[in-house]
């Protein structure tokens, strides 16, 4: 189908909650991707940043037609291929890069997206919150958590209540939880301290992305990601990193907040976690998932066959090619040529997840829409930023690629 014919139809019957550019993608293969027409594009927004291993890698292809052919669901209810062994991978990846790792192991609840993810960690930072009340005596029920302003955790009601942007809540306003939800400044310390001890005593939580994403690309300091574990750990609150975007060896470690000497209680993932197929996951420190008993919480999808099969290739394959090494090899270089770029104020990011913030003179959506001419799919989070979050499998080649393309659309 054509992509006129396909825009009539998504016209009438699809409802129209993104504005998408006028491009009807069909085929794929590494960095590139083709349309209807056959024309090729370099991809550096990699489906926003889900396409880890590049597009239709062989391994992954191969493991979800054989696991098709096999078994695709069957529920919940019973055991299947490849859950625990996921589940132990994701164990060990979070003990990874840690001097500061202890004993304790990871227990991981399977879902169906990021704000599924999300959604769920802030159920179990309520209710481990209520169990230590109820296991001291007190009928206390701490139920605020801290988010930073800027955030992005989701499209779900809950979720959205935790996203501290109003333009994003202001539709729905006021959310049914939204003042159970306490923004501060990212990295601002002294601000933190502050909300701790006004708040200390009701809240039950921190949730924070260790990079922000959407907002343009943030990474929090080291500095600040210890005082967040101070302040929660001395609070008996549970420390939430959502690494939904910058888990998952985008930030060239397995997990973003691995750049940092810190242990949080609880992090959720999803987008690369499977190459493309929809998954999210959450994983909290066994003491405190105990908190969740049998019945307590379900999916009927989460943790499936074929997204189980998918996100075992994908952690088998980024170990076997040494994918992560290839993202802090070829992210350090973007970073450097997005940096000698006319107009660029400053370049943002860890590893494969990148944003360049380029002076007013530059229309960052226009941008966006004369490199689709061009052949290059690109993102653009703000009126002049640009967000890069390409297959982990980019090459020094690709990088030079789209930066002699830049070069000419800038
Ligand atoms: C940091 C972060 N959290 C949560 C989400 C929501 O994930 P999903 O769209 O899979 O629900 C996103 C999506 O972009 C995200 O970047």
């Amino acid at each position: 189908m054509s992509l006129q014919q396909q825009q009539q139809l998504e016209e009438a019957y699809v409802m129209h909650t993104f504005g998408r550019k006028p491009v009807e993608l069909v085929r794929g293969e590494g960095m590139r991707v083709w349309d209807d027409a056959g024309k090729e594009y370099l991809d550096f927004i990699g489906g926003i940043g889900v396409i880890s291993l590049g597009h239709c890698h062989p391994a992954l292809v191969k493991t979800l037609q054989e696991q098709a052919a096999k078994l695709m669901h069957v529920s919940n209810y019973y055991y299947i291929e490849g859950r625990g062994e996921l589940a132990q991978k994701i164990n060990s990846l979070l003990k990874q890069n840690l001097r500061c790792a202890h004993a304790e192991d990871w227990q991981t609840f399977f879902a169906n997206s990021g704000a599924e993810a999300n959604a769920c960690a802030i159920t179990l930072a309520r209710l481990d919150a209520r169990w230590q009340q109820e296991a001291a005596g007190s009928s206390a029920r701490p139920q605020l958590i801290v988010t930073l302003q800027r955030s992005f955790h989701g499209r779900t009601c809950e979720t959205l209540a935790a996203t501290a942007q109003p333009v994003k809540q202001e539709a729905f306003s006021p959310l049914p939880t939204e003042k159970l939800y306490v923004p501060v400044p990212a990295n601002d310390i002294d601000a933190l301290e502050q909300t701790f001890a006004e708040l200390g005593n009701d809240i039950c939580g921190m949730l924070l992305e260790p990079v922000q994403g959407e907002c343009g690309v943030y990474p929090c300091t080291e500095e600040y990601l210890k005082a967040a574990r101070r302040l929660t750990r001395e609070n008996d609150a549970v420390l939430i990193f959502d690494e939904v975007q910058c888990g998952m060896f985008r930030c060239g470690t397995p997990f973003g907040f691995q750049h940092a000497d810190v242990q949080p209680d609880i992090v959720t993932m999803a987008k690369g976690i499977a190459g493309g197929v929809p998954m999210g996951a959450w994983s909290a420190r066994t003491k405190v998932a105990k908190v969740f008993e049998p019945g307590i919480h379900g999916s009927t999808f989460g943790g499936s066959c074929l997204a189980i099969a998918a996100a075992n290739t994908v952690l088998d394959t980024i170990e076997a090619e040494g994918i992560a090494q290839n993202v802090q090899e070829v992210g350090a270089y973007l970073r450097e040529k997005l940096d000698e770029l006319p107009h660029v104020k400053e370049v943002r990011g860890l590893g494969l997840m990148v944003a360049a913030e380029f002076d007013e003179s530059v229309d960052a959506p226009a941008v966006v829409l004369a490199a689709l001419e061009a052949g290059l799919l690109l993102n653009a989070t703000g009126p002049h930023t640009l967000r890069f979050l390409p297959p982990l499998v980019c090459t020094r080649e690709d990088v030079d690629d789209l930066i002699a393309r830049l070069h000419d659309l800038l």
